[in-house]
């Protein structure tokens, strides 16, 4: 055997056994009287001493040619420390080693396997086999690996099926950009990955599974961020026979059981927020509400007075940064060059601080008096020592950039605590949003998504203001998770079609199979889809989802370490059917 115990095992009580462990070298310190040898592996670290003594000089001798990250087993006796390290589990005991065997030597890590690497961004995922040697990142994965246990003993328990539904499915042209696999049998034509397995979910409930789920990968070819892979994993549900209350109430469970088991607390009932109220408020429809600052609109009290940017404004709005008056001139010019930066998108930038005795000073007190400053404050319910924070423009742009600027001050303040945790559901969401560029509608969240009944009427006179039966499970400002209850009736789900632009021959051809099994009984049924990645990245209390995935992609898809995506052979393209004669980018 090549080892007795893994090197975290070892405590007080093994002093005197005679064990066996294996493992990488640390690092070893050789004090001249002792070399001492840091054995690791995924369960920890134990010190193994070298002492000096004739007999033991052959060993000494070993030890001091092995090199970081050496595959090594040591047999010794179990000894008590001299002095004890409180801050390593096996800190009481060390090894006195017997023998020693190099399993395999290694080449000088590309940077240091620590907590803290020296190691940058394209390095460790080029070497991702050792980056996933650290502790932090191998905390990620095992997070990852109790989420999804929690997850299917979970639903599990609530009769949920876990079903495997296939990856070369078929390119939709509703929702991102699908990355397409060709079919040597079958030239010229593709399959298509999932963009995820939502209506073979649905045929699940035609054929009366009821309740299924799957932890599942999808693949969509889309523009990457921090939260965003091009293939990432979904634990993904359907349920049949249900209505809105009853899935939020199944995941709403779900996710209550997760934060108790893994992070040790429950966050309690969800509040919940109609997208209106979300956009109105926070002009997102994935607020952050670990902090308040909602906004307030004040086109009643800061228009009409002569200042052109408010008055040709269609909304002024603003934010209370409340305790923030004593901002300097640098930080608020900062402000502005934010709120100026294209991502954001505002022209300009207004603010009013309110003093300690009550008045007004704002950067427009040209245009407004004390008395109208009065009434800012007032709308704004503002207190001595506030400073208000108000932008205009067109109502769309002017929220997103507020809501930009809300979260920058959230960060600035340290409201952003990321062990706070506040779960929301954002419910009622429009059924469609018309592209301006394209002249259509869209699925808001995808064409199978059942209209409210009560604005069933509205689909023909005014499709924009159809709601949805679709809810989005938000937390501290990220989409973790969205689904909704979804058409079943044959003749409303042509006519969804038919809203986004398809010909019947066109629903026919790309949606057939669902259409024809609608007619075979298809019971009432909704759903949702948890982005896994995320939900892991949350909990683990970090920004990007990468850290969270075993071998991920980088910002430009590419995989570093196996070098993916890559060219094929002129044989490999031939059999497909492929023609190797158009030239890239025609
Ligand atoms: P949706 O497209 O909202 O819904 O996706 C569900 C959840 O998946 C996560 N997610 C991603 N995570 C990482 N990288 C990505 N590129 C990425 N894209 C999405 C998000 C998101 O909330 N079939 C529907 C669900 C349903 O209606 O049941 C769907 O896929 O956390």
């Amino acid at each position: 055997m090549l080892r007795t115990h893994t090197c975290g095992d070892l405590r007080q009580e093994n002093v005197g056994q005679t064990v066996t462990l294996s493992g990488w070298v640390q690092r070893t310190r050789d004090m001249n009287a002792v070399l001492y040898l840091d054995l690791r592996d995924r369960y920890g670290i134990t010190q193994v001493v070298f002492e000096q003594g004739v007999e033991a000089e052959a060993l000494r001798e070993q030890a001091r040619e092995l090199g970081r990250e050496f595959v090594v087993t040591v047999t010794g006796r179990v000894a008590e420390r001299y002095s004890k390290n409180a801050n390593l589990p096996t800190g009481d005991i060390e090894i006195r080693p017997e023998t020693l065997t190099v399993l395999n030597p290694a080449k000088l890590p590309p940077f240091l396997i620590e907590d803290n690497t020296d190691g940058g961004d394209e390095a460790r995922m080029k070497y991702r086999y050792l980056d996933l040697r650290r502790n932090p990142v191998r905390r990620n994965l095992e997070l990852r690996h109790r989420l999804a246990q929690s997850v299917r003993r979970y639903l599990d328990e609530q009769g949920f099926l876990e079903v495997e539904t296939p990856v070369l499915i078929k390119s939709t042209p509703e929702g991102a950009r699908d990355f397409v696999v060709p079919s040597r049998m079958n030239p010229g034509q593709f399959y298509a990955l999932p963009q995820s397995p939502q209506t073979f979910k649905q045929l699940l409930m035609v054929s009366g599974f009821d309740r299924y789920f799957q932890i599942v990968k999808c693949f969509r070819d889309e523009d990457l961020r921090a939260d965003r892979q091009p293939e990432f994993t979904q634990i993904d549900c359907e349920m049949a026979f249900v209505e809105q209350e009853d899935i939020l109430q199944t995941f709403e469970g779900m996710t209550r059981e997760l934060f108790k088991q893994v992070k040790g607390f429950d966050p309690g009932e969800f509040p919940r927020m109609t997208y209106a109220d979300a956009m109105r408020l926070y002009g997102s429809d994935k607020p952050d509400t670990r902090f308040a600052m909602q906004f307030v609109e004040l086109n009643d009290v800061a228009k009409g007075q002569g200042f052109p940017v408010f008055d040709n404004a269609e909304l002024v709005v603003g934010i209370n940064a409340s305790t923030c008056a004593t901002f300097t001139r640098k930080q608020l010019d900062e402000l502005t060059d934010f709120v100026k930066r294209p991502q954001v998108g505002a022209t300009g930038l207004v603010y009013a601080r309110v003093e300690q005795d009550g008045n007004v000073k704002s950067s427009v007190d040209k245009f407004y008096g004390p008395e109208a400053l009065q009434q800012w404050k007032a709308a704004f319910d503002a207190q001595p020592g506030d400073l208000l924070l108000i932008l205009a423009g067109p109502a769309d742009k002017t929220r997103k950039a507020l809501n930009e600027l809300r979260l920058e001050m959230g960060q600035r303040l340290g409201l952003r605590n990321k062990e706070d945790f506040r779960p929301l559901w954002v419910v009622d969401f429009p059924l469609l949003e018309f592209n301006e560029e394209e002249g259509r509608y869209f699925a808001m969240h995808h064409p199978f998504t059942s209209p409210k009944p009560e604005d069933i009427p509205l689909l023909d006179s005014k499709p924009g203001e159809v709601r949805a039966n679709a809810y989005d499970l938000v937390i501290n400002g990220t989409e973790i998770g969205g689904g909704s209850i979804r058409i079943h009736d044959r003749a409303v789900q042509a006519r969804m079609f038919e809203l986004l632009g398809f010909s019947p021959e066109e629903a026919e051809a790309q949606f057939g199979f669902l259409l024809n099994a609608f007619e075979y009984g298809a019971p009432p049924h909704g759903g949702i889809a948890f982005g896994f990645d995320r939900l892991c990245s949350m909990f683990g209390g970090a920004d990007s989802i990468r850290d969270f995935i075993a071998f991920p992609k980088n910002n430009s898809g590419r995989d570093v370490m196996i070098d993916s995506p890559a060219e094929i052979s002129p044989a490999q393209l031939k059999e497909l059917s492929i023609d190797t004669k158009v030239e890239a980018g025609k």
